[in-house]
């Protein structure tokens, strides 16, 4: 039987699916919500604007005790048998993937395939009707929200979740105050290592907006930034929590081609700044470029999970974003 636990829809509401795919190959570009540029809080959209260039010294600033190691390791997560029901539906059924030290992993699937419900569950936003979730051989299991951050899992929402009336420093300020020793005490009286820890979490957000390259709006109320922006600020607003598995939820839904390729671009960095990444992106010229693996979900179940050329060749995958022979779909980006 069915758990209800999840049916009642809370941080996370089902998504619209409307989406238009183009026949011929991979190259799927959303027409939903996100890419009308309205995300969810009620934050208005400005038309996408390029951010300017990653600043690369920024990345030393912000992570100057992070062991730098690039190379693809060990199992950092484990998933086994992770099933998740909404009444009679199976969003997710006994999904069995590893995540590695150090990858870009890429969880794909057409709409409704499971992928957000993976991050739902993974995050502790839906409580899984069965299987597990380790990090690092510790299971997740019955672990709230914040103990999951705190264990080491940040994300990113398919639509975007900021604090409208914060500025966008204040947003990554946020993320790092959970990691502050003051009392609320200390806080009240401004001790001062309230007082150093305010000034470290100043250049310290500071530094991780200057990574994801909009400093220069630093000041400015989150509600008010361009779209890209918006989409940028919630990226440093995750890496705030120092997470071991990074999460993007459809990051580059909205952007132009331009601005992809600037995403690209930042994930990659992301990775070689030691952070290990699990991508959802329908976009598939994104996701072949820019990951090392592949999961690929049809239907709550795992149908592929391979380096990107295999999957990008396997029949199953073709079929079920395409619904035609692979010899229709030579060309995949
Ligand atoms: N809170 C919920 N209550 C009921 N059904 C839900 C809920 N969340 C998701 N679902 C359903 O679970 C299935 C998987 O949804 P999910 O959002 O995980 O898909 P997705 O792969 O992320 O799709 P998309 O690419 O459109 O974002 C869908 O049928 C969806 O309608
Ligand atoms: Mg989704």
């Amino acid at each position: 039987m069915a758990s209800h636990d999840n049916d009642i829809p809370g941080d996370e509401a089902p998504e619209q699916h409307e989406r238009t795919y183009s026949t011929g190959h991979l190259s799927l570009d959303k027409s939903g919500e996100d890419a009308s540029g309205t995300p969810a809080d009620g934050i208005p959209t400005d038309s996408p604007e390029a951010p300017p260039d990653l600043d690369s010294e920024a990345a030393q600033i912000v992570h100057q005790d992070r062991d730098i190691a690039v190379a693809v390791g060990d199992n950092l997560v484990e998933i086994r048998d992770l099933t998740v029901q909404f009444g009679g539906l199976t969003a997710l059924d006994a999904v069995t993937f590893d995540i590695r030290r150090g990858e870009i992993l890429g969880l794909i699937g057409p709409n409704g395939a499971g992928k957000t419900t993976c991050f739902n569950a993974m995050t502790g936003v839906y409580k899984p009707t069965s299987g597990t979730v380790t990090l690092e051989g510790k299971p997740l299991r019955g672990m709230k929200k914040h103990a999951i951050t705190r264990a080491g899992f940040a994300r990113t929402f398919q639509n975007i979740r900021l604090f409208g009336e914060m500025t966008a420093l204040e947003n990554v300020v946020v993320g790092l105050d959970a990691r502050h020793q003051t009392s609320v005490l200390g806080a009240l009286v401004r001790s001062p290592r309230h007082i150093r820890e305010e000034k470290t979490s100043i250049e310290h957000g500071m530094a991780l907006l200057e990574f994801v390259g909009i400093a220069d709006k630093a000041g400015e109320l989150a509600r008010n930034l361009p779209y890209g922006y918006q989409r940028r600020l919630e990226i440093a607003r995750a890496l705030a929590t120092e997470p071991k598995l990074l999460c993007l939820d459809e990051p580059a839904a909205g952007f132009n081609p331009a601005e992809k390729e600037e995403l690209m671009a930042l994930i990659r960095t992301i990775r070689d700044d030691g952070y290990t990444v699990l991508l959802i992106e329908h976009d598939m010229k994104l996701v072949m470029g820019v990951c090392d693996r592949i999961v690929v979900l049809e239907f709550g179940k795992k149908i592929a999970d391979d380096v990107p050329k295999a999957i990008r060749e396997n029949p199953a995958v073709i079929a079920a974003y395409l619904g035609v022979e692979e010899e229709d779909a030579d060309g995949a980006a």
